[in-house]
């Protein structure tokens, strides 16, 4: 599915990381841009420059996609702005590491409102208009973490399990439609240095599972192009989510439980 020059690409979480590399990669790809951030990233500086550099029109609304006033923003610049929407990549999201006693049960909350909630209202608020621009599709960052239970990151885990769940229902409704959903399921990705630290203290495992944003973007993009409902990046992350599946979940909790006490112990 080529995109048309007359379409426009809503990206969550578009300020950095990950969110930014699809940015760049759908504006070399002419799409026109939505970008959403929380406030104060300098966003406008972001979209500047990718309508510098690829002569898109990019479109900016910093909001705290969490409550129903901020997707309510998004919505309103969309029915306002957009006439045709292709793509809609569900980016946003956010994780600690930690034990789940130890982290403020207000940023368990905040996991849940974003990576789920908020995911959820505003695919389903977009729904009308992604049919409506058919040949169109919706890509949802899961993670690796969506297959096992993941103890001191059990809520990111579990909400990365949910959503892996509901991408490829959606993926089964939609595709009769003419919407694709693609589940991305990354491993680690280089977004900054605290990812950089942690790969560092799992050793040559860390190594091997984690890329560069623009890697993961670019597998993710090439992915729903050819319509697929799963895409996990990276061969050894491939080969981590085959041999798990053959493993308890139990066990597995056990082993990560392990692994991750030790990356822990290693940053301190
Ligand atoms: N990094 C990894 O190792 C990794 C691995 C697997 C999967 N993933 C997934 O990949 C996705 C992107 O991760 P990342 O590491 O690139 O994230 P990141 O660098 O932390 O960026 C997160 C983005 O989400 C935005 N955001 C956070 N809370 C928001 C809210 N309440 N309302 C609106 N926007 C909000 C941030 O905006 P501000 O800049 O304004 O804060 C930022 O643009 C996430 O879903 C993550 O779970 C990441």
């Amino acid at each position: 599915m080529n995109p048309s020059q007359a379409d426009w690409a809503l990206i969550t979480g578009a300020s950095k990381g990950l969110g930014l590399a699809f940015a760049q990669l759908l504006a070399k790809q002419g799409q026109n841009l939505i970008l959403i951030s929380l406030p104060g990233e300098n966003l406008a500086a972001t979209a500047a420059s990718l309508i510098g550099q690829f002569g898109v029109k990019a479109l900016t609304v910093e909001v705290d996609l969490t409550t129903s006033e901020g997707r309510n923003r998004v919505v309103e610049t969309i029915d306002k702005e957009v006439a045709r929407l292709g793509c809609l990549v569900n980016n946003a999201g956010i994780g600690r590491n930690a034990a789940f006693g130890e982290e403020a049960y207000a940023f368990h909350k905040s996991v849940i409102d974003l990576n789920i909630q908020s995911t959820m209202a505003l695919t389903y608020a977009l729904l009308p208009l992604l049919e409506r621009s058919r040949p169109s599709r919706i890509i949802t960052i899961a993670s690796l973490a969506a297959f096992q239970p993941m103890p001191l990151f059990a809520t990111y885990a579990a909400s990365k399990a949910f959503l892996k769940s509901w991408g490829l229902a959606l993926g089964a409704e939609l595709a009769p439609l003419g919407i694709v959903s693609t589940v991305v399921a990354p491993g680690g990705i280089y977004t900054n240095d605290e990812v950089r630290a942690q790969v560092r203290a799992q050793g040559l495992g860390g190594y091997l599972s984690t890329q560069e944003p623009e890697e993961v973007a670019r597998i993710a993009l090439a992915a729903s192009e050819r319509g697929k409902s799963l895409v996990i990046p990276g061969a050894f992350n491939r080969i981590l989510a085959v041999l798990g599946s053959l493993v308890p979940d139990e066990l597995k909790a056990k082993a990560v439980y392990t692994r991750w006490k030790k990356a822990a112990t290693c940053r301190s």
